[in-house]
């Protein structure tokens, strides 16, 4: 699939229905296949990598029912999962695949997880170490000496209770923390992780929202199953709309101008409003209404009004990279129309995402005529906000994050701009060009 984008001719205006968060609805899926009443859950995004998980549950044996917008999960309780008939096809999905080898270690029964090209090359000792740690049985593909371990994974049986451990995190990873997390439900007295940056805390809060035995001090989160009943229950989930999605919107808003883009619903939990910090240093607005509750999680509508003329550049590294992590690409294109130089550090994690984003990040913008550097734990961007971007024609490696960058600095380019390999746009936000033309954008999908 390829992106066509014409350069915007007059300020984006209009309401758009942002798909549900992605890594939330992760977590409700999963976590309800653990609970033993039926859970509703409202909001769910239509991304391929949710209904990843989403067969996942199936396939352990939770059943899945439509019931008008909502989807009713009817899970097996922590200890009647069953054993998938078939090898568990996680697609595009990291979330998938690393929060089920956490679901996975304690179970009586074997399964293989598995998944496209890209999530074939993504590292996963950092969920197997822990893992195996606990006394998991847990097996990935080595692609050569002192080389990462790779899906396909085969997980289980395990022959006991899992070990407790107390485990520090080497890098910020809400995936990691989530799986050992997960496994600790199976082990026997306290898990703990520590983590050196504030990864998303999702789950945490739907976890601690089921019941389960879980307390968070600073960056260490403890699952303490001694005394516990075993059983995790609720009503269900409302999952808010998805920041990181948002944020594709937002930067076009700001960068084309507005006369007023209003996107209700967004999930503003601190540990993914990164962006909002990241578009205020460099000079941009964006306002908060409506603020209220989504069961755990606070939502707000984002509104921006007006154009901003002036970004400039900013330093985006330590726990603000972890907190806009995912939104780092984008923050770039803005960085790009900023005066002055943007540096994103200590982001080393961006190698290894869905495509190495420090290089995939980089060679978008240099297609835009925009001079970037490649750091090893970020880049570096040279703004350019005297006259418009050059036309670009982006490669983006089927990383749906570089596609979407792409597709909005080409609303601030001199000529129409090209996106080839947007397909796993689909992954976590199939309506995206959809909602960018109800804005008043011209992007045609070929
Ligand atoms: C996610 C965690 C982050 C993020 C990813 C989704 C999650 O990854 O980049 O898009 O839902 O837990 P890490 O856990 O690798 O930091």
């Amino acid at each position: 699939m390829r992106f066509h984008v014409e350069p915007a001719t007059r300020p984006l205006s209009g309401t758009v229905t942002i798909p549900g968060d992605k890594s939330i609805g992760h977590r409700a899926l999963l976590f309800s296949l653990l609970s033993g009443t039926p859970m509703r859950v409202l909001g769910l995004g239509d991304g391929a990598d949710n209904g990843r998980s989403a067969k996942a549950v199936t396939a352990l044996g939770g059943r899945i029912e439509k019931d008008g917008p909502a989807f009713v999960i009817h899970g097996t309780g922590l200890d009647g999962m069953t054993a998938p008939a078939q090898r568990i096809d996680c697609g595009n999905s990291g979330t998938t695949i690393r929060l089920l080898c956490g679901l996975l270690a304690g179970q009586r029964f074997q399964a293989t997880l598995f998944g496209d090209e890209s999530l074939s090359k993504r590292p996963m000792r950092r969920v197997m170490e822990p893992l195996l740690q606990m006394g998991a049985t847990i097996t990935g593909q080595r692609q050569g000496a002192g080389a990462d371990a790779t899906p396909p994974l085969v997980i289980g049986p395990a022959t006991a209770p899992l070990r407790a451990i107390d485990y520090a995190l080497p890098m910020a990873s809400a995936q990691v923390k989530t799986a050992v997390l997960l496994a600790g439900l199976y082990a026997d007295g306290a898990t703990t992780t520590t983590e050196p940056g504030p990864s998303r805390d999702h789950s945490e809060r739907m976890l601690a929202y089921l019941g389960a035995p879980l307390t968070v001090k600073g960056r260490s989160t403890t699952i303490d199953t001694r005394g516990w009943d075993r059983r995790l229950a609720g009503q269900g989930f409302e999952v808010p709309a998805d920041p990181s999605s948002s944020a594709f919107l937002i930067a076009a808003a700001l960068l084309a101008g507005a006369d007023e883009v209003r996107l209700p619903n967004i999930c503003t939990n601190p540990t993914r409003t990164g962006f909002l910090d990241a578009i205020a240093a460099m000079g941009g607005t964006v306002t908060l209404e409506d603020e209220r509750h989504a069961g755990p999680e606070p939502v707000a509508t984002l509104v921006v009004r007006g154009l901003v003329h002036d970004f400039r550049g900013t330093e985006i590294a330590g726990d603000l990279a972890v907190r806009s992590i995912d939104e780092l690409p984008i923050l770039a294109v803005i960085a790009a129309r900023a005066t002055g130089t943007t540096f994103v550090r200590d982001a080393e994690e961006l190698r290894v995402k869905e495509s190495d984003r420090i290089a995939t990040t980089c060679a978008m913008l240099r297609s835009f005529g925009v001079a970037c550097e490649v750091h090893s734990d970020g880049f570096t961007v040279e703004g350019r906000p005297d006259r418009p971007l050059d036309p670009g024609h982006v490669d983006a490696d089927g990383d749906h994050r570089i596609a979407m960058a792409g597709a909005v600095a080409g609303l601030v380019a001199s000529g129409e701009t090209i996106i080839d390999d947007a397909d796993n746009v689909a992954t976590s936000y199939p309506g995206f060009a959809a909602a960018l033309t109800q804005l008043g954008a011209t992007i045609r999908v070929v």
